[in-house]
């Protein structure tokens, strides 16, 4: 088993390292101060080819592979894990559904443009009564003619306020359970579609969290994703490779928090030597590098089995659980071994420890991976 990056995925760890630093790195105290969606580079990275990294080129994408994909994700996290999530939403769950699920049609109206960054993709699934619980969504779809009407409210949708499509889920049948869920892609200027109120949260400020609220909305039954019935399924499929996106934004968070903890360890003198000389911090640090290491070993196998078009719906769902569950206690260590520091805005371990958080919530809270790896050890 080989754990090294191929010549080409290397190129990519390299542009993006450069890139995060250069491109990114100066925009952060802005999204931080002032939770604006950072638009101009979002288009700068579509230039870049980072918003259609693992797309083939005949839809307009980079086709890089999954790897390089999981890579970028990685290196941009590390600096701006905001960034990572916009890019991570808008390629897994906002543009895989259409390439893997969507019309010939379909695909040459929406992929290209998404792939390119013209468009920003979001995925809306999640309702106020309807979050662990996917499949309990109440959102409406008639079919009226060649439309569907669909009316409901969804929450919490990252991209929500900044996104041109939405890939939407509506029951179509109530008496069918999940199997009477259906996927519309929506397109933002939907007549009867509009987006609600934006939320203030704890981290990951400049991505724009929203509700979306659908009254009677208009979607052209062209729209409809697959076929009626398919949207759960749909939805799960692509939660199972996004979460390896989430995942590699945690391994991003907590390799950021420990490389600022260990540089202030070894610079900071207390009782008359640096703090890393201590064994209080030193086994900190320890145990933070050893979290970190094994989260990179289940990150990248889960993307590497993805690479090799392997099923790894449980091999994510633990890469998910464990690196986000590690950057969680890596950012707080971090705050710790910067004492008084940490918990001041001057230093930057404050905000990896806010955004952190969330990863232990989105794209399937980390109780539900271990309803998920727990399925699939039963059932083998
Ligand atoms: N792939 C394909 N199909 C799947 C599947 C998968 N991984 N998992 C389930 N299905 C299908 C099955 O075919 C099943 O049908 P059968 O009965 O024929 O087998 C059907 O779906 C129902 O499956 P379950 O009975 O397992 O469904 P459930 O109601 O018990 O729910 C769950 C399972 C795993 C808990 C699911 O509800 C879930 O994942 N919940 C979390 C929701 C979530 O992750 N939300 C994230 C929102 S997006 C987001 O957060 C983005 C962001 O902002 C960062």
């Amino acid at each position: 088993m080989h754990l090294q990056f191929t010549e080409e995925q290397e190129m990519m760890r390299r542009m993006v390292r450069d890139f995060a630093r250069e491109v990114i790195a100066p925009q952060v105290e802005k999204m931080e101060e002032t939770d604006e969606f950072p638009l101009e580079l979002i288009r700068k990275m579509g230039e870049y080819g980072l918003m259609g990294i693992p797309v083939a080129e005949e839809w307009g994408g980079s086709a890089a592979d999954f790897v390089s994909y999981i890579i970028a994700i990685h290196e941009i996290s590390k600096v701006s894990p905001t960034v990572g999530v916009i890019l991570s939403v808008h390629t897994s769950v906002g543009t895989n559904p259409i390439l893997y699920f969507g019309s010939e049609e379909q695909k040459k109206k929406y992929v290209p443009k998404l792939a390119s960054g013209q468009y920003i993709g979001a995925f809306a699934l999640t309702e106020p009564n309807a979050g662990s619980d996917a499949a309990s969504i109440r959102t409406s779809a008639v079919k009226k003619g060649d439309k569907y009407i669909l009316n409901g409210s969804k929450i919490f949708i990252t991209n929500g306020g900044v996104a041109d499509t939405y890939i939407t889920f509506a029951v179509t049948d109530p008496s069918k359970g999940p199997k009477g869920i259906s996927a519309f892609i929506v397109e933002k200027d939907t007549p009867g579609f509009q987006v609600g109120k934006k939320e203030k949260k704890m981290g990951l400020q400049g991505s724009n969290t929203t509700e979306l609220i659908f009254d009677n909305a208009e979607v052209p039954a062209e729209n409809l994703l697959g076929e009626e019935g398919m949207g759960f399924t749909i939805a799960m499929a692509n939660l199972d490779v996004g979460r390896i996106g989430i995942a590699a934004q945690g391994l991003g968070i907590a390799e950021g928090a420990f490389e600022h903890a260990l540089a202030y360890a070894k610079e900071r003198h207390q009782f008359g030597k640096p703090i890393a000389a201590q064994q209080a911090i030193a086994f900190k640090l320890a145990d933070m590098a050893t979290q970190i290491e094994a989260s990179r070993m289940l990150v990248y196998r889960a993307a590497s089995l993805r690479n090799q078009g392997i099923k790894c719906g449980m091999e994510a769902s633990m890469a998910k659980r464990f690196a986000t569950d590690t950057a969680m206690k890596v950012a707080t260590e971090a705050v710790q071994i910067f004492g008084g520091y940490g918990y001041t805005r001057e230093y930057p371990v404050e905000r990896y420890f806010r955004d952190a958080k969330v990863t232990q919530i989105y794209e399937g809270t980390n109780q539900i991976q271990r309803i998920v790896i727990s399925k699939h050890l039963l059932n083998k």
